[in-house]
């Protein structure tokens, strides 16, 4: 338990997304870096689960790779996969401890906004039934709106992920007013998770500064963070950029807002 002006808030999970080391991997297409190694390391670090997205075009994680992530991590592993017939079929193979459904279009480069889970209820309505059924705790990554909360918890999730996305975005940019805007739905979105009993994470593009902000919010128990872990590691190492990671989070949590 973290400590914040006397109150015990729950501890922040880092999950961490190995699917960049694939990236590298892919570009030369032999077998190095593993992405097993770096999610062996990221663990021996401290991560506390590990994040891995299988997308339909195969760019990076491939079906060989969650097969061996599942048979050699003694953590938790996270399987982002769009809602298909086929990605429901490998999750059911698998059996991993969660699956995040997440929206997909083979011309993004990376995860662009979250699912339409008002338009899509009736898409994503047998996949969450049919993750759920193989003993597989299912989280949607939404926008951070009360309206995608209510249709998530609608849709009987137990976990949504908030997308940070457009709030790392206008911090990177240094656009304040906006970044301050995103924020604050963050934090409303956070609350209301909360209120509706949906477990709350949240990721995408965050780095250890945005991290160390959104780890103030009490209500957000798990982080997923990728590609500016993989990226400092070329600088750093994989286990210190995690150990920084580490300590950013927790140096928020101990500032938590109210
Ligand atoms: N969470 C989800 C649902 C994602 O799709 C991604 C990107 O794959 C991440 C977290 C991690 O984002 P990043 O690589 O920008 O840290």
């Amino acid at each position: 338990m973290a400590q914040s002006d006397g109150v015990a808030h729950s501890k922040l999970r880092l999950g961490v997304n190995i699917d960049h080391v694939a990236t590298v991997r892919n570009a030369r297409g032999g077998s190095l870096p593993d992405p097993v190694r770096a999610a062996q390391l990221a663990i021996a670090a401290g991560a506390d689960g590990i994040t891995a997205h299988l997308r339909e075009d195969r760019r990076h994680i491939l079906d060989a790779d969650i097969v061996r992530l599942r048979q050699l991590i003694d953590k938790p592993l996270n399987f982002e996969m769009a809602a298909t017939s086929q990605m429901l079929d490998i999750a059911l193979q698998t059996r991993p401890h969660a699956a995040c459904l997440v929206p997909e279009k083979r011309t993004e480069r990376t995860t662009e906004g979250g699912l339409d889970v008002v338009g899509g209820f009736a898409h994503l309505a047998p996949f969450i039934d049919g993750l759920r059924r193989g003993g597989i705790r299912v989280s949607l990554f939404i926008e951070p709106s009360i309206e995608a909360l209510e249709a998530a918890s609608a849709l009987k999730a137990p976990v949504v992920e908030l997308h940070t996305g457009s709030w790392c975005h206008a911090v990177a940019n240094g656009e304040q007013k906006l970044a301050d805007q995103e924020f604050e739905r963050l934090r409303k979105a956070a609350i209301h998770a909360e209120q509706i009993g949906l477990e709350c994470h949240a990721g995408h593009g965050l780095d250890f500064h945005t991290a160390r902000q959104i780890a103030r919010l009490p209500q957000i128990v798990e982080l997923n963070i990728g590609h500016f872990l993989i990226g400092e590691s070329i600088f750093i190492g994989l286990d210190a950029a995690i150990h920084h990671m580490r300590a950013a989070m927790d140096d928020g949590r101990a500032h938590c807002l109210s």
